[in-house]
């Protein structure tokens, strides 16, 4: 059998991930786990996306070649798929020199092919989507997708001719039911096929935009980013690199999506493949969105959730549960921490914990760990014949890509578990009748060793000390249905997953209390005192009002004076983040402005943005006022946005 070949979007490198795109990787990362656990070789891409106008605008806006904020930005993102405990086979950026080339010999074939065409072109054009688009597309003006102001452009530029390939794709998508999943989207992609299908602008003249791959044929142009983009999945499966592997993996099993980007997915990428003369994937999996509140949560609408925060909090494996337990994937959901709570308390610290804590605490102080075959007589058989019916299914839910159910089936055998073992009550029974409370905990034991081979693909780490205490084998394809003898020597130990204090959390995540302080973020004057209302004490401070300083290093980018103020010089500040900032620092008269630019400070970098001298400053650097003056405090060797503390 081929390998399970899923690929999740390439992300654009123009800001950092939240929640939305860690969901669509877990999803996929959970997907080639249960192959994997199914005995089938998976290989899993990722990647970024590095090109384009709007990776141009966010290193024009941090001061760097584009270059240097997608290395920076594609070590950032790799950071948090290492933290998710994501496994994928191969990370792709576009930037890749095997990806260029790739890109370059498919527009070359695309040339040659005579699918290409150069014309003038004038239209509307959305900068941040990227898109043409005529009059009758706009929304009230404004681009159909993100409705923001569009502007008019008029130039040549190279065609794709999509349209030829119009009535084949109607035709692929009726032939091919599975082809876009679920249906509501399929139906979709062919209402929009009803209209004439227009051809793809597929260059950008270089005058206006030169970030991107040039055109082989055309040098005056480069490749239009999504062409490039959407070519990460011929090209980071091997295609003109390693044909071995890209025979094996072609084609691709399921591209993961989410609802934004099904126009250029569904629509584009398979007529551009057809004319490439290569097959078209399988199938394309398109989630709805998480939302904050009503809205999509998006970095350009900045009401994201921060992965990384709630990762610290609840840890990988609540967090990655959170997000496939919660979603049904074709619908949209909206995140809130309370729900999180809810279901780490409700789904693992009681369902799964409670019942693991009882059964090993139970097998160790009455058998030694040792307990007899797994009959599954429990119940007259009901919990033996709901696990075996569930693992019946199993297979066709993964394929049907339903693992919200497969979920909710699992949860539910715990819950039925967990209602046996009331009834049981073999912490009773151990007392008179010994031999058949050891009945009725082994049964327990194998349905816990059941749920967490099955729930391994999504929590790996959590699962993998279950078995463990279990004294279980590692998941594999036949430890997948009910063993008599599937346990071995338990052992006892502390809750794998402790309830939350919901309202401890839910205060955690608060914004900090307001700033009342920021109107002079330049260094305080020396010699000055702490606070003296503080309640604890003449000049000191609580230590959890320490903690809530966040104080990074950073490096000077540049300097200059402000008008009319000799005290102040305006800095742009590199924090570690993508975008510099700006501080406006009371060291004029101890600091030349071109002495700055590379010296390393420590700047507070969680201080409420202050308009000073009609500049909004945005933190404050530290400096020790000695008898030569203010001496910058120098973190030393460290990268930027290294935290201090
Ligand atoms: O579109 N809810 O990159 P992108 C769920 N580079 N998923 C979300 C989400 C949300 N609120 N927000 C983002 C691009 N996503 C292109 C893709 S592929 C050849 C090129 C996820 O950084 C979801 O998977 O805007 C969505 O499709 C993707 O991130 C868009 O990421
Ligand atoms: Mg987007």
């Amino acid at each position: 059998m081929k390998p399970y070949y899923i690929t999740t979007p390439i992300y654009y490198v123009n800001s950092d991930l939240h929640l939305g795109h860690a969901y669509t990787t877990v999803l996929a990362d959970v997907f080639t786990r249960f192959h994997r656990l199914l005995g089938r070789e998976a290989f899993f891409l990722t990647g970024d996306d590095e090109h384009g106008q709007k990776v141009l605008e966010a290193a024009q806006r941090a001061g760097i070649s584009p270059k240097e904020l997608c290395d920076r930005m594609s070590v950032r993102f790799r950071d948090l798929w290492t933290r998710l405990n994501i496994d994928y086979s191969h990370y792709i950026r576009t930037t890749d020199p095997g990806h260029v080339t790739v890109v370059q010999a498919m527009l070359q074939r695309l040339h040659d092919g005579g699918h290409l065409y150069a014309a003038d072109y004038e239209g509307q054009y959305c900068v941040p989507c990227e898109r043409f688009y005529t009059e009758k597309d706009l929304v009230d003006g404004g681009c159909p997708e993100c409705h923001r102001p569009v502007e008019l452009l008029k130039e040549r530029n190279w065609y794709f001719r999509m349209s030829a390939f119009q009535d084949w794709l109607v035709a692929h998508i009726e032939a091919n039911p599975d082809f876009i999943l679920p249906h509501t989207r399929r139906n979709e992609v062919l209402g929009f096929l009803r209209q004439p299908l227009r051809d793809l602008c597929i260059s950008r003249n270089k005058e206006r935009m030169s970030w991107g791959i040039e055109l082989p044929f055309d040098t005056d142009y480069v490749c239009y980013v999504w062409v490039d983009a959407l070519l990460n999945y011929v090209s980071g499966a091997g295609l003109g690199q390693d044909g071995e592997r890209f025979q094996s993996l072609w084609p691709a099993d399921a591209h993961l999506i989410g609802k934004d980007i099904l126009t250029t997915h569904c629509v584009y990428w398979p007529t551009l493949l057809k004319a490439l003369d290569i097959e078209a994937p399988k199938s394309f999996l398109i989630h709805g969105w998480w939302l904050a509140g009503e809205q999509k949560m998006s970095k350009s609408l900045g009401n994201v959730v921060q992965p990384l925060d709630l990762i610290d909090r609840v840890g990988v494996d609540a967090f990655r549960f959170f997000l496939i337990r919660e979603m049904v994937p074709w619908n949209d959901s909206s995140f809130s921490a309370e729900l999180l709570v809810k279901r780490v308390n409700t789904d693992l610290a009681n369902d799964l914990g409670n019942l693991l804590s009882r059964v090993t605490n139970l097998a160790a102080r009455h058998f030694d760990g040792n307990l007899p075959a797994a009959t599954g007589a429990t119940g007259g058989g009901a919990l033996r014949q709901a696990a075996e019916l569930l693992v019946e299914g199993m297979e066709q839910r993964l394929e049907r890509m339903d693992l919200y159910g497969l979920l909710e089936q699992v949860f539910g055998l715990l819950r039925l578990g967990n209602q046996w073992m009331e009834q049981c009550a073999p912490w009773k029974l151990v007392k008179t009748e010994a031999e058949a409370a050891g009945h009725v905990l082994a049964d327990m034991a194998e349905l816990l060793r059941l749920c967490a081979s099955l729930l391994h693909p999504v929590m790996p780490v959590l699962c993998t000390r279950m078995l463990e205490r279990l004294g279980a084998e590692a998941p594999a394809r036949d430890g997948l249905c009910w063993k008599e003898r599937g346990v071995g020597r338990i052992v006892h130990g502390d809750p794998l997953v402790p309830r939350m204090d919901e309202e401890a959390f839910l205060a955690s995540l608060a914004p900090p209390a307001e700033s009342t302080t920021a109107d002079a973020p330049v260094p305080a004057a020396p010699g000055k005192t702490g606070d003296s209302s503080s309640p604890v004490g003449e000049g000191l401070i609580a230590f959890g009002d320490f903690g809530k300083v966040k104080l990074v290093a950073a490096r000077i980018l540049a300097a200059q004076p402000v008008k009319g103020a000799d005290r102040v010089l305006q800095l742009s500040v590199d924090c570690g983040e993508v975008q510099a900032r700006t501080i406006v620092a009371g060291i004029a008269a101890d600091h030349a402005p071109e002495s700055l630019p590379g010296r390393m400070i420590c700047v507070v970098a969680n201080l409420e943005p202050a308009k000073i001298r009609g500049i909004l400053s945005q933190g404050m650097l530290l400096a020790a006022k000695g008898p030569q003056g203010l001496a910058l405090l120098d973190p030393g060797p460290v990268p930027p946005g290294t935290p201090i503390g």
